[in-house]
């Protein structure tokens, strides 16, 4: 099999991130035995630096001719200042709408050897693994009217809307996903509030009739946040629109120990996009030191979703947890860092190695051989 993927490194640590999720990506795609090739083109800062737009029309096209697209981040402050539709978010926004995923998942998983990363008790996110299905192409995201007025009074506005059938391709994401994992479907909205939620929830809980072993609840925003930290084993499949899904999915980074962490694959349009959660994070950018694990677990998505290739998928799963249960870290997880002030945390197990953003992306590759060496010698007896 051919697969062709497009490469979008985008700003600050961007490349740094992609660069390690790329070395994986080709070694598990060379293990099975599958042809790929890359091409690398500009988002963001980049671009607008380069082509004076944060989304040139080549890098479309060459996105639309992939199979797949694996993005790094984009944004940095040397852009605070432009017009919102001329800042590197806007190239990655319009990215989104022309390749056309509407289902954004993004997993967060609470990863026992690093359970002191989390300011959260060990005991309370122990075991944690939430699918957040968040929307991705519609409400206050996309909505229009949208803009600042200059009156006697300056005002500006923005409109949160949504159609049935945008919420109810995305719910049976979610319900698809959920019959895959614990068959349970929390719905997060202001049905209390807003109109926009009301028809969210009406809308799910009909999408729901569809899916009788899947559980489904619903869920006030301002409640989920609180019960993320209280009780993040409560949830499996969360799904939520766009501007919600935002920010649940920044907190339970809180859960994983570290927004580098997380992994998010776009799927449901033309063609699907595969990008770390975390931003471009200037302020460690260029130094070696951005934790890869969200780009490459996100390389590990592009092969489920896209290649078709869930046992590889799974082997870069259990490669990123073997290299922490051995004790590697980013600085991002590193004593200093995470919450080692609980006694004896930072003590307990194996003694913890502080590794750089390229040493990480070496340590997974080579315990992806391990892990498929292992398995082939379990098959072979
Ligand atoms: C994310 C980011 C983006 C978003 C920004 C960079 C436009 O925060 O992917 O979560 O808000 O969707
Ligand atoms: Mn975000």
């Amino acid at each position: 099999m051919k697969l062709h993927i497009t490469i979008l490194p985008g700003d600050g640590v961007g490349p740094e991130v992609t660069g390690e999720a790329v070395r994986v990506l080709r070694t598990v795609l060379d293990l099975y035995g599958y042809d790929a090739s890359f091409e690398e083109h500009p988002i963001g800062g980049v671009a607008i630096r380069q082509f004076g737009v944060p989304l040139p029309e080549a890098t479309v096209r060459a996105c639309m001719n992939s199979q797949a697209v694996l993005l790094g981040a984009v944004g940095g402050p040397e852009f605070d200042s432009l017009p919102a539709g001329q800042k590197p978010e806007s190239g990655l926004l319009a990215l989104r709408q022309a390749l056309g995923g509407y289902a954004n998942l993004r997993p967060a998983i609470a990863y026992g050897a690093i359970a002191e990363c989390s300011p959260v008790r060990p005991e309370i996110i122990k075991g944690t693994d939430i699918l957040i299905v968040r929307e991705l192409l519609g409400g206050i995201y996309f909505g229009e009217p949208r803009g600042i007025s200059d009156g006697p009074v300056s005002a500006a506005h923005n409109t949160m809307r949504y159609s049935v059938p945008e919420i109810e391709r995305v719910a049976r994401v979610a319900f698809y996903q959920a019959q895959k994992r614990h068959r349970k479907v929390t719905s997060v909205d202001k049905a209390n509030v807003l109109e926009t939620s009301q028809l969210w929830r009406q809308t799910v809980a009909r999408v729901g009739g569809d899916y009788p072993e899947v559980k489904l609840e619903h869920v006030y925003v301002d409640a989920c946040a609180m019960r993320l930290i209280t009780h993040p084993g409560s949830f499996d499949v969360i799904v939520t629109e766009n501007l919600f899904g935002d920010i649940l999915s920044d907190e339970v980074a809180v859960i994983s120990g570290s927004l580098g962490m997380l992994a998010s694959a776009t799927i449901g349009g033309k063609v699907d996009l595969y990008e770390p959660v975390h931003g471009s994070a200037p302020d460690i950018a260029g130094r070696g030191v951005a934790n890869p694990l969200g780009a490459i677990a996100s390389a590990a998505m592009l092969l489920r979703h896209s290649a078709g290739l869930e046992q590889g998928a799974r082997d870069i799963e259990d490669a990123i947890r073997e290299v922490l249960d051995a004790g590697h870290r980013t600085a991002d997880l590193s004593p200093q860092h995470s919450n080692s002030g609980r006694a004896g945390d930072s003590q307990r197990g194996r003694a913890k190695r502080v590794v750089s953003t390229a040493e990480m992306g070496a340590l997974v590759e080579s315990a992806v051989g391990d892990v498929t060496d292992r398995r082939r010698a379990y098959h072979a007896v």
